[in-house]
């Protein structure tokens, strides 16, 4: 451990001279704790102005930390003691726009006892800071970052709700959007206003020469509506960075002062009670000619920067990556090589989600077997959220190599899945629509909800049900933080007037992003319903994770050698005993050999922790799993089978 130099003691002691002495010692302790991780992060992207900046933000972290509130501070020592509080098993996530759900943050109070009945215990509220008026990109275009957009409440209408949530034991997500910010924020209007401090947050140019040397080897986000990445600004009199919409102004983040700002911010949030920080488009931050100018190594040091500046403030907050990359770029976000155990604690498992997407239409596991066995190990003390869809479109982030090693083709493969969920495919009960078609590149990305997807609107609303319980066992039986998407607990269809609100015609994500269907939530109750079925499917479901350790997420899931064709296997080797999880993607019944449970050890008391029932081998040597089956396979404890 490399302990925190004289200056950057001084620079504490001074903030923190009016605190209580056994506060300034546990600051004191994190600093030295923690220097290490913060100089060295600042390091590779701040070179010289490394050191200037360690000081900075340790005044920074040393005020919030006197200004934390009581109850947080308390929170702080609490996670000390348990910092694996977000592996646990009894994690189950709920991702909602706090408007489209409940109204606005009072309204998401009240519903917290709908979310406890499911079993949640983290909410990712979506942007609801001050976004720009009009189209904001689902408020991923923020204005300003102290200020909770007014229709939603107030500032303190955030911290009563995360206290609120605290109470209940669920931890208050929200996205720090950091790649990006509205051209209307304050830091872009003084650019255009042309001062100087402020231009230099952003990338600009003055002519097309350095822009379109980097667009040789840029993707694009949006190439339907927000073709190129680099947008022409007359205040400015130059182009700018503009990675996704052009009202998205990407800042520079080589420049310290950009860094500082969002500690600040990071800190603010921490304070008003937030307990998680989706790190939004992280991938993208850094910038280097003639790559695709994402997950550069830059990425994971300012991460690692940042998240030792929170370690020091605020060590009850974690950090979640949101990097939707390809395979081989996605562990790096969880940490590996220097960064082990630095940067984000969780990380969006977007392979997962794509290979059950795949698996499902193709009736087969074993592209997804191969390419979920090819990921590296991730730290012990981080976990994946592991998530069935999100508010975004679905993009076919299959690699090519994978497919060529299972005989496909990647191209091939991924155009099917397009036709599958777009249901061009004949015979598909999906119900998707295209979202970004790219001539270039022949991608075409998917939205639609889960239930839409799955065929509740095709002629087969039971199967679809049958199907989205077989994705939320997947997820829930991997590890880690497993997130429903909201309405998706009642198998919620597409909005078919998604098109109707200004802002939203030419973003059809938002025909999965419905508003919350309560009169269809009533229905959870009424024995039969589809609701009924779903949402006390996945309510049992969770309550069956928490009782099983072998959930925790410092236990690897391991992808074994399919048995069947249509039966994934996921065997997770826990010091308390084997899980294995079974799951079939196919419509019929499907075969796993006895003989290879005993193998992994699985050989006497066999319980199937989803049903709560024991598992019964048929004559022939098999377990036999039914359409769309999953099975949670321990060895039960005698207490377990007894009556
Ligand atoms: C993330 C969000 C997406 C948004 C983008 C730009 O990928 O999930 O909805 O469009 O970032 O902020």
């Amino acid at each position: 451990m490399r302990m925190a130099p004289r200056s950057a003691l001084d620079v504490a002691e001074r903030v923190l001279a009016d605190e209580p002495e056994h506060r300034r010692a546990t600051f004191g302790l994190r600093l030295d704790r923690w220097w290490g991780d913060l100089a060295d992060g600042l390091r590779a992207p701040y070179g010289e102005a490394a050191d200037a900046l360690a000081l900075r933000l340790v005044e920074l972290a040393a005020g919030a930390f006197a200004r934390r509130d009581p109850e947080l501070a308390r929170l702080d020592e609490v996670r000390t003691l348990a910092p694996d509080w977000f592996q646990e098993s009894s994690m189950l996530g709920y991702a909602a726009y706090a408007d489209r759900f409940a109204g606005d943050l009072a309204g998401v109070r009240a519903k917290v006892p709908y979310l406890r009945e499911l079993g949640v215990t983290y909410l990712h509220l979506m942007p609801l800071l001050q976004p720009r008026e009009g189209d904001s990109d689902g408020g991923y275009a923020v204005a300003d970052y102290r200020t909770v957009r007014p229709d939603l409440g107030s500032l303190a209408d955030l911290s009563a709700l995360a206290a609120d949530l605290r109470a209940e034991g669920v931890s208050l997500v929200l996205d720090l959007v950091l790649n990006h910010v509205a051209r209307e924020h304050e830091w872009a209007e003084a650019a255009r206003a042309g001062d100087p401090r402020y231009r230099a947050y952003f990338r600009v140019f003055p002519d097309r020469t350095e822009p379109d040397e980097f667009e040789r080897t840029l993707p694009e986000v949006f190439p339907d509506f927000a073709p190129g990445n680099f947008t022409w600004d007359d205040g400015l009199d130059a182009w700018t960075w503009t990675t996704f919409n052009a009202f998205q102004w990407d800042l520079d983040w080589s420049n310290p002062d950009v860094f500082a700002e969002y500690a600040d911010i990071v800190l603010f949030l921490a304070n008003a009670g937030v307990e998680v920080l989706r790190l939004d488009a992280i991938a993208f931050l850094w910038k280097r000619l003639g790559t695709s100018c994402q997950n550069q190594h830059e990425v994971h040091a300012i991460t690692q920067a940042l998240r030792a500046v929170v370690r020091i403030a605020c060590p009850a907050v974690v950090f979640k990556a949101e990097a939707i990359v390809g395979p081989g770029d996605l562990v790096h976000y969880l940490g590996t090589g220097q960064h082990h155990g630095k940067v984000s604690d969780l990380a969006y498992h977007n392979s997962l989600m794509v290979q059950f997407w795949s698996m499902l239409a193709a009736r087969d596991v074993t592209l997804a077997a191969h390419a979920l066995r090819a990921l590296p190990p991730v730290p012990s003390t981080t976990a994946w959220v592991t998530y069935v869809r999100c508010h975004d479109d679905i993009g076919w982030a299959v690699d090519d190599a994978d497919a060529a090693a299972v005989g496909l083709s990647g191209p091939g493969h991924r155009a099917f899945l397009s036709d599958w969920y777009s249901g061009a495919f004949p015979g598909s009960w999906a119900r998707g629509l295209v979202f970004q078609a790219n001539e270039a590149t022949g991608d075409r990305r998917i939205s639609g909800t889960a239930a839409s997807l799955l065929g509740v609107e095709a002629g087969e609303p039971e199967r679809a049900v049958d199907r989205l319980l077989l994705g939320h066992a997947l997820v829930l039986g991997w590890g880690g933080v497993p997130v429903v998407w909201m309405g998706d607990e009642l198998a919620l269809p597409n909005d078919p007037a998604w098109a109707d609100e200004p802002g939203h015609e030419t973003d059809n994500r938002w025909v999965h992003r419905p508003r919350m269907d309560w009169e269809a939530a009533q229905r959870r109750s009424e024995p039969g319903a589809r609701e009924q079925r779903m949402f006390d499917g996945l309510a049992r479901m969770a309550r069956a994770r928490a009782g099983l350790p072998h959930l925790h997420a410092s236990v690897a899931a391991e992808v074994l050698e399919p048995a069947d064709p249509g039966v994934l296997p996921v065997l997770r080797r826990h010091p308390e005993g084997p899980m294995l999880g079974l799951y079939n993607v196919t419509d019929e019944w499907r075969p796993w050999p006895v003989d290879r449970l005993v193998e992994l050890g699985l050989h006497r008391d066999l319980l199937d922790a989803l049903a709560g029932a024991a598992v019964e081998p048929s004559p022939d040597g098999a377990v036999w799993l039914a359409p769309y089956a999953a099975l949670w396979v321990v060895s039960a404890p005698a207490r377990t089978l007894s009556p």
